[in-house]
């Protein structure tokens, strides 16, 4: 191809390369930022995230061998190779790698994340890979790259014409040092200012955790015990709104909602995307994921209000002892 035309193609996609370098390198710190994904467990925290696909994903046996044992480390490593993968394509450091990285790390969110979206198109991981590998076989064409500069501070000579694959090498490993000391800079600076409180995090998950909503388990109200069976009872729930429990048949979380007209409803809380758990939200009346934003309206068989599903949430049966006014699941 001419150069003037290769010089085109490459302005071409500045345009991908600066969005999906951008958008990596933004998601790394978000993560880092936000203090609900560093934990074990809690709404939107990697610790639940890795429990929904070490159920539903195709890489189950994998997540549950080597992720689901160490939550937070994955986290870490997740969002710095994100980092990594966008500052390398953005600045043109290790920028083969990292595209590849790039490109890894949304084929594993495909098979995650994204992967309970129907139909496929709605999940955004696949277009994130093709783009990442779109740009790696193009190369940056030598725009806007850093890594002449980096050569000069580090005092390498400019490669010579026929320079041996002996200098490619310690060329490379220079930049792919340096990228590694940015990516772990930025990412500790991250997580250093998460530390530092409320000021530096990222938007919190955007819903109440089910502990807010009530009690984490069942309960017919404070300090009341039930009997065996029983989930909660109609004053309690009516009180709090809602109440969360665990489903004795799936083992699944699951949750009471009182509606505007008192009547009680129940849900498995597996949200039908890609499973997270989904939390009653007292401003809207509507049951919330955290993970994708699914909403869900309890008033009208769990529909889905909006979001990346078409699957209504599961609807439990319930029974309510008109004398007590106890409920248990039916059947
Ligand atoms: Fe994606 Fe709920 S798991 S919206």
């Amino acid at each position: 191809m001419p150069p003037d035309r290769q010089v085109s193609l490459h302005r071409a996609l500045l345009p991908l390369r600066f969005f999906v370098g951008g958008t990596f390198l933004f998601a790394g710190i978000d993560k880092l930022l936000d203090p609900a994904f560093l934990q074990v467990a809690g709404p939107g925290s990697i610790g639940e995230q890795l429990a929904t696909y070490a159920r539903i994903s195709p890489l189950a046996p994998l997540i549950s061998a080597v992720a689901l044992p160490a939550p937070l480390l994955t986290g870490v490593i997740v969002a710095s190779l994100e980092i990594a993968a966008g500052l390398g394509v953005l600045t043109g450091l290790a920028y083969r790698l990292s595209t590849i990285v790039g490109a890894l790390l949304a084929l594993t969110f495909f098979l995650t994340a994204s992967w309970a979206v129907r139909p496929y198109y709605l999940g955004p991981d696949l277009p994130y890979m093709v783009g990442w590998i779109t740009l790696g076989l193009a190369g940056h064409g030598g725009l806007y790259v850093v890594g002449d500069r980096i050569e000069r501070a580090f005092s390498l000579p400019p490669p010579a014409p026929e320079a041996g694959p002996a200098d490619e090498t310690r060329r490379g490993l220079l930049q792919l040092i340096v990228l590694a000391a940015g990516a772990l800079s930025v990412a500790g600076i991250s997580g250093m200012l998460s530390a530092l409180g409320p000021a530096f995090a990222s938007e919190p998950a955007p819903l109440s955790s089910p502990v807010a909503n009530g009690s984490g388990s069942p309960s017919g109200g404070p300090g009341s015990s039930l009997a065996p069976g029983v989930i909660a009872t109609v004053a309690a729930v009516r009180v709090a709104r809602s109440r969360v429990f665990t489903d004795p048949t799936s083992g699944d979380p699951a949750v009471l909602v009182a509606l505007p007209d008192g009547t009680i409803v129940a849900y498995d809380a597996i949200c039908t995307h890609a499973g997270c758990t989904v939390a009653f939200d007292r401003l809207s009346g509507n049951l919330l994921c955290p993970c994708h934003g699914a909403i869900f309206d309890p008033a009208h068989a769990g529909r889905v209000v909006d979001g990346p599903t078409d699957e209504p949430l599961v609807s439990l049966p319930i029974r309510i002892d008109a004398a007590t006014g106890a409920i248990s699941l039916a059947g």
